[in-house]
Protein backbone atom coordinates (compact mmCIF):
# COMPACT_ATOMS: atom_id res chain seq x y z
CA UNK A 1 0.00 0.00 0.00
CA UNK A 2 1.22 3.63 -0.91
CA UNK A 3 1.93 5.64 1.96
CA UNK A 4 -0.68 8.67 2.76
CA UNK A 5 0.34 11.72 1.95
CA UNK A 6 -2.21 15.31 2.81
CA UNK A 7 -1.93 17.80 0.01
CA UNK A 8 -2.81 21.76 0.76
CA UNK A 9 -1.77 22.72 -2.24
CA UNK A 10 -2.51 22.32 -6.25
CA UNK A 11 -0.01 21.41 -8.35
CA UNK A 12 0.53 21.21 -11.83
CA UNK A 13 -1.00 17.93 -13.69
CA UNK A 14 2.53 16.19 -14.11
CA UNK A 15 3.37 16.85 -10.53
CA UNK A 16 0.64 15.95 -9.17
CA UNK A 17 0.89 12.60 -11.27
CA UNK A 18 4.47 12.05 -9.90
CA UNK A 19 2.97 12.64 -6.08
CA UNK A 20 -0.01 9.92 -7.24
CA UNK A 21 2.73 7.51 -8.09
CA UNK A 22 4.15 7.38 -5.01
CA UNK A 23 1.45 8.32 -2.43
CA UNK A 24 -2.09 7.72 -1.95
CA UNK A 25 -2.61 11.49 -2.08
CA UNK A 26 -5.76 13.30 -0.11
CA UNK A 27 -5.89 16.59 -1.47
CA UNK A 28 -7.32 19.62 0.83
CA UNK A 29 -7.63 23.26 1.15
CA UNK A 30 -5.66 24.57 3.75
CA UNK A 31 -4.65 22.64 7.49
CA UNK A 32 -6.76 24.67 9.45
CA UNK A 33 -8.75 23.14 12.62
CA UNK A 34 -11.54 23.35 10.85
CA UNK A 35 -10.27 21.36 7.03
CA UNK A 36 -8.38 18.83 10.05
CA UNK A 37 -11.68 18.26 11.93
CA UNK A 38 -13.46 17.16 8.28
CA UNK A 39 -10.33 15.03 7.30
CA UNK A 40 -9.86 13.61 10.42
CA UNK A 41 -9.17 9.83 9.26
CA UNK A 42 -6.58 11.32 6.49
CA UNK A 43 -4.67 13.21 8.49
CA UNK A 44 -4.73 10.82 11.32
CA UNK A 45 -2.80 8.20 8.77
CA UNK A 46 -0.98 10.51 6.64
CA UNK A 47 2.78 9.97 7.20
CA UNK A 48 3.53 12.90 4.93
CA UNK A 49 1.94 16.44 4.56
CA UNK A 50 3.21 18.62 1.25
CA UNK A 51 1.92 22.12 1.06
CA UNK A 52 2.87 25.92 1.75
CA UNK A 53 1.17 28.67 4.53
CA UNK A 54 -0.70 27.78 7.74
CA UNK A 55 0.41 26.80 11.12
CA UNK A 56 2.01 23.53 11.49
CA UNK A 57 2.48 23.22 15.54
CA UNK A 58 1.58 20.92 18.00
CA UNK A 59 -1.80 21.08 17.87
CA UNK A 60 -1.79 19.71 14.17
CA UNK A 61 1.26 17.03 14.73
CA UNK A 62 -1.47 15.95 17.63
CA UNK A 63 -3.93 15.71 14.99
CA UNK A 64 -1.35 13.08 12.64
CA UNK A 65 0.63 10.59 14.99
CA UNK A 66 1.73 8.69 12.00
CA UNK A 67 3.50 11.97 10.36
CA UNK A 68 7.22 11.37 9.37
CA UNK A 69 7.79 14.03 6.87
CA UNK A 70 6.76 17.55 6.10
CA UNK A 71 7.44 19.16 2.27
CA UNK A 72 6.65 22.90 2.49
CA UNK A 73 6.77 25.12 -1.18
CA UNK A 74 9.11 27.91 0.22
CA UNK A 75 12.37 28.68 1.57
CA UNK A 76 11.08 30.15 4.66
CA UNK A 77 9.53 27.63 7.43
CA UNK A 78 8.67 29.82 9.62
CA UNK A 79 5.25 28.42 10.14
CA UNK A 80 6.91 25.57 11.34
CA UNK A 81 7.06 24.66 15.24
CA UNK A 82 10.36 23.04 14.56
CA UNK A 83 11.12 21.93 18.21
CA UNK A 84 7.64 20.20 18.02
CA UNK A 85 8.53 19.04 14.67
CA UNK A 86 11.98 17.54 16.29
CA UNK A 87 9.85 16.30 19.53
CA UNK A 88 7.85 13.80 17.30
CA UNK A 89 11.31 12.89 14.69
CA UNK A 90 9.07 14.63 11.47
CA UNK A 91 11.46 15.50 9.15
CA UNK A 92 11.19 19.27 7.28
CA UNK A 93 12.04 19.56 3.69
CA UNK A 94 12.06 23.31 2.31
CA UNK A 95 13.21 24.69 -1.38
CA UNK A 96 16.12 26.71 -0.90
CA UNK A 97 18.41 26.90 -3.70
CA UNK A 98 15.39 27.09 -6.73
CA UNK A 99 14.00 30.68 -6.04
CA UNK A 100 17.38 32.42 -4.97
CA UNK A 101 17.99 34.47 -8.22
CA UNK A 102 14.30 35.01 -8.90
CA UNK A 103 13.76 36.58 -5.27
CA UNK A 104 16.95 38.71 -5.59
CA UNK A 105 15.04 39.69 -8.88
CA UNK A 106 12.09 40.82 -7.05
CA UNK A 107 14.28 42.61 -4.32
CA UNK A 108 16.01 45.08 -7.37
CA UNK A 109 12.74 45.23 -9.06
CA UNK A 110 12.39 47.29 -5.68
CA UNK A 111 15.11 48.94 -5.20
CA UNK A 112 14.55 50.16 -9.10
CA UNK A 113 10.57 51.12 -8.64
CA UNK A 114 11.11 52.76 -5.33
CA UNK A 115 14.12 55.06 -6.45
CA UNK A 116 12.69 55.78 -9.51
CA UNK A 117 8.72 55.71 -8.73
CA UNK A 118 7.66 53.53 -11.01
CA UNK A 119 4.24 52.84 -10.18
CA UNK A 120 3.69 56.26 -9.14
CA UNK A 121 4.84 57.71 -11.98
CA UNK A 122 3.05 54.72 -14.20
CA UNK A 123 -0.83 55.83 -12.56
CA UNK A 124 0.16 59.50 -13.42
CA UNK A 125 0.74 59.35 -17.15
CA UNK A 126 -1.70 56.97 -17.18
CA UNK A 127 -4.36 59.46 -15.25
CA UNK A 128 -3.39 61.84 -18.19
CA UNK A 129 -1.22 64.20 -15.91
CA UNK A 130 1.61 64.56 -18.15
CA UNK A 131 0.69 67.69 -19.66
CA UNK A 132 4.42 69.27 -20.20
CA UNK A 133 8.27 67.56 -19.27
CA UNK A 134 8.45 66.81 -15.86
CA UNK A 135 10.19 68.78 -12.81
CA UNK A 136 11.42 67.89 -9.71
CA UNK A 137 8.49 67.15 -8.61
CA UNK A 138 8.27 63.93 -10.11
CA UNK A 139 11.97 62.98 -10.43
CA UNK A 140 13.42 60.20 -8.22
CA UNK A 141 17.05 59.07 -6.62
CA UNK A 142 19.33 57.45 -8.18
CA UNK A 143 20.24 54.04 -7.64
CA UNK A 144 23.96 53.02 -9.41
CA UNK A 145 27.15 53.99 -7.37
CA UNK A 146 24.79 53.96 -4.45
CA UNK A 147 25.20 52.09 -0.95
CA UNK A 148 23.04 48.93 -0.55
CA UNK A 149 23.84 47.38 2.85
CA UNK A 150 22.08 43.89 2.67
CA UNK A 151 20.51 42.12 6.35
CA UNK A 152 21.41 38.43 6.15
CA UNK A 153 23.67 37.04 3.62
CA UNK A 154 22.34 34.18 2.55
CA UNK A 155 21.78 32.89 -1.12
CA UNK A 156 19.33 35.48 -1.74
CA UNK A 157 21.69 38.05 -0.08
CA UNK A 158 24.48 36.57 -1.64
CA UNK A 159 22.76 37.06 -5.61
CA UNK A 160 21.50 40.54 -4.74
CA UNK A 161 24.84 41.71 -3.92
CA UNK A 162 26.19 40.56 -7.12
CA UNK A 163 23.38 42.39 -9.13
CA UNK A 164 23.96 45.75 -7.69
CA UNK A 165 27.74 45.09 -7.91
CA UNK A 166 27.88 44.12 -11.45
CA UNK A 167 25.08 45.78 -12.99
CA UNK A 168 25.35 49.11 -10.87
CA UNK A 169 28.52 49.82 -9.22
CA UNK A 170 26.97 49.79 -6.02
CA UNK A 171 29.41 49.61 -2.83
CA UNK A 172 27.93 46.90 -0.69
CA UNK A 173 27.56 46.38 3.33
CA UNK A 174 26.22 43.72 4.89
CA UNK A 175 25.18 42.32 8.12
CA UNK A 176 25.06 38.97 9.11
CA UNK A 177 25.87 36.39 12.35
CA UNK A 178 29.05 35.00 9.83
CA UNK A 179 31.42 36.46 7.37
CA UNK A 180 30.73 35.92 3.47
CA UNK A 181 33.81 35.22 2.15
CA UNK A 182 32.38 35.09 -1.26
CA UNK A 183 30.57 38.30 -0.83
CA UNK A 184 33.76 39.34 -0.01
CA UNK A 185 36.22 38.80 -2.19
CA UNK A 186 33.60 38.62 -5.51
CA UNK A 187 31.42 42.09 -4.80
CA UNK A 188 33.62 44.01 -2.32
CA UNK A 189 31.06 43.67 0.23
CA UNK A 190 31.61 44.89 3.40
CA UNK A 191 30.31 43.22 6.67
CA UNK A 192 29.81 46.01 9.77
CA UNK A 193 26.88 45.71 12.72
CA UNK A 194 23.65 47.02 12.30
CA UNK A 195 24.07 50.01 13.31
CA UNK A 196 26.68 51.34 11.04
CA UNK A 197 24.98 49.08 8.47
CA UNK A 198 21.60 51.81 8.99
CA UNK A 199 23.44 54.93 9.02
CA UNK A 200 25.91 54.28 5.83
CA UNK A 201 23.20 52.13 3.41
CA UNK A 202 21.43 54.49 1.43
CA UNK A 203 18.98 51.10 0.16
CA UNK A 204 18.63 48.53 3.19
CA UNK A 205 17.52 45.99 2.03
CA UNK A 206 16.22 42.59 4.17
CA UNK A 207 16.60 39.32 3.58
CA UNK A 208 16.30 37.66 6.43
CA UNK A 209 13.53 34.60 7.76
CA UNK A 210 11.47 35.43 11.06
CA UNK A 211 12.90 33.81 14.04
CA UNK A 212 12.78 35.33 17.92
CA UNK A 213 16.04 37.30 16.93
CA UNK A 214 14.62 38.76 14.17
CA UNK A 215 10.99 39.54 15.49
CA UNK A 216 10.77 43.16 15.12
CA UNK A 217 14.51 43.67 14.46
CA UNK A 218 13.88 47.05 12.58
CA UNK A 219 11.75 48.78 14.65
CA UNK A 220 12.04 53.05 15.52
CA UNK A 221 14.93 53.17 16.97
CA UNK A 222 16.87 51.46 14.20
CA UNK A 223 14.58 53.57 11.23
CA UNK A 224 16.12 56.82 13.14
CA UNK A 225 19.51 55.53 12.91
CA UNK A 226 18.75 55.74 8.63
CA UNK A 227 19.50 58.12 6.62
CA UNK A 228 16.59 60.79 5.83
CA UNK A 229 17.20 59.97 2.03
CA UNK A 230 17.29 56.16 2.64
CA UNK A 231 14.81 53.66 1.25
CA UNK A 232 14.12 50.15 2.67
CA UNK A 233 13.26 47.27 0.87
CA UNK A 234 11.76 44.00 2.70
CA UNK A 235 11.26 40.64 1.05
CA UNK A 236 11.98 38.59 3.86
CA UNK A 237 9.32 38.19 6.09
CA UNK A 238 7.41 41.16 7.10
CA UNK A 239 7.11 40.64 10.99
CA UNK A 240 11.31 41.24 10.93
CA UNK A 241 9.99 44.88 10.97
CA UNK A 242 7.79 47.02 12.95
CA UNK A 243 4.73 48.25 10.31
CA UNK A 244 3.83 51.02 12.42
CA UNK A 245 7.02 52.05 13.02
CA UNK A 246 7.78 52.36 9.68
CA UNK A 247 4.17 53.94 8.54
CA UNK A 248 5.52 56.42 11.13
CA UNK A 249 8.79 56.82 9.64
CA UNK A 250 7.57 57.17 5.89
CA UNK A 251 5.23 59.96 7.08
CA UNK A 252 7.42 62.26 8.96
CA UNK A 253 10.74 62.13 6.63
CA UNK A 254 12.45 60.08 9.02
CA UNK A 255 12.95 57.51 5.87
CA UNK A 256 12.67 58.38 2.00
CA UNK A 257 10.42 55.42 0.89
CA UNK A 258 9.81 51.59 1.39
CA UNK A 259 9.74 48.60 -1.04
CA UNK A 260 7.98 46.04 0.43
CA UNK A 261 6.89 42.87 -0.86
CA UNK A 262 5.90 41.20 2.44
CA UNK A 263 4.13 42.71 5.47
CA UNK A 264 3.10 41.72 9.10
CA UNK A 265 -0.11 40.82 8.52
CA UNK A 266 -0.79 38.59 4.89
CA UNK A 267 -2.67 39.69 2.80
CA UNK A 268 -2.05 42.53 3.95
CA UNK A 269 -5.40 44.75 5.14
CA UNK A 270 -6.97 46.78 2.06
CA UNK A 271 -7.14 49.51 4.66
CA UNK A 272 -3.76 49.38 6.24
CA UNK A 273 -2.31 53.29 6.66
CA UNK A 274 1.09 51.94 5.08
CA UNK A 275 -0.96 51.23 1.97
CA UNK A 276 -2.21 54.90 1.30
CA UNK A 277 1.34 56.17 1.28
CA UNK A 278 2.82 57.49 -1.71
CA UNK A 279 6.34 56.43 -1.18
CA UNK A 280 5.41 52.93 -0.14
CA UNK A 281 5.68 50.16 -3.16
CA UNK A 282 3.77 47.65 -2.23
CA UNK A 283 3.80 43.99 -3.77
CA UNK A 284 1.78 40.69 -2.66
CA UNK A 285 4.40 38.56 -1.26
CA UNK A 286 5.66 37.83 -5.31
CA UNK A 287 9.48 37.35 -4.32
CA UNK A 288 9.70 33.78 -5.91
CA UNK A 289 6.33 34.03 -8.38
CA UNK A 290 7.36 33.42 -11.55
CA UNK A 291 5.92 30.63 -13.66
CA UNK A 292 9.12 29.12 -13.45
CA UNK A 293 10.59 29.11 -10.50
CA UNK A 294 7.03 28.08 -8.64
CA UNK A 295 7.30 25.15 -10.91
CA UNK A 296 10.74 24.69 -9.81
CA UNK A 297 9.59 25.03 -5.98
CA UNK A 298 6.73 22.63 -6.65
CA UNK A 299 9.08 20.13 -8.38
CA UNK A 300 11.34 20.39 -5.35
CA UNK A 301 8.66 20.03 -2.74
CA UNK A 302 7.60 16.48 -4.51
CA UNK A 303 11.16 15.47 -4.85
CA UNK A 304 11.80 15.67 -1.23
CA UNK A 305 8.76 14.19 0.01
CA UNK A 306 9.62 11.44 -1.94
CA UNK A 307 12.83 10.89 -0.77
CA UNK A 308 12.65 12.08 3.29
CA UNK A 309 9.92 9.38 3.28
CA UNK A 310 12.30 7.33 1.59
CA UNK A 311 14.79 8.16 4.06
CA UNK A 312 16.83 9.90 1.85
CA UNK A 313 17.51 14.01 3.07
CA UNK A 314 19.78 16.30 1.62
CA UNK A 315 20.26 20.06 1.57
CA UNK A 316 16.95 20.83 1.26
CA UNK A 317 16.54 19.35 4.65
CA UNK A 318 15.99 21.62 7.36
CA UNK A 319 16.45 19.09 10.70
CA UNK A 320 18.37 15.67 9.50
CA UNK A 321 19.73 15.40 13.04
CA UNK A 322 16.74 13.87 14.20
CA UNK A 323 17.14 11.22 11.84
CA UNK A 324 20.22 9.99 13.16
C1 LIG B 1 8.60 32.72 0.30
O1 LIG B 1 8.42 33.67 1.00
C2 LIG B 1 9.33 31.57 0.72
O2 LIG B 1 9.63 31.42 1.91
O3 LIG B 1 9.60 30.74 -0.15
C1 LIG C 1 5.61 29.94 3.68
O1 LIG C 1 6.50 30.12 4.49
C2 LIG C 1 5.26 30.92 2.66
O2 LIG C 1 4.83 32.00 3.05
O3 LIG C 1 5.44 30.66 1.48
Amino acid sequence: MKPAVILYKSLPDDLRAKLDDHFSVTEVKDVSPETVKQHAEQFASAQGLLGSGGKVDDELLAAMPALRACSTVSVGYDNFDVDALNQRHVLLMHTPTVLTETVADTMMALVLSTARRVPELDKWVKAGQWQKSVGPAEFGIDVHHKTLGILGMGRIGLALAQRAHFGFGMNILYNARRQHEEAESRFGARACDLETLLKESDFVCISLPLTEQTHHMIGAAQLKLMKPSAILINAGRGPVVDEQALTAALKDGTLHAAGLDVFEVEPVPADAEILTLPNVVALPHIGSATHETRYGMARDAVDNLIAALNGKVDKNCVNPQIQA
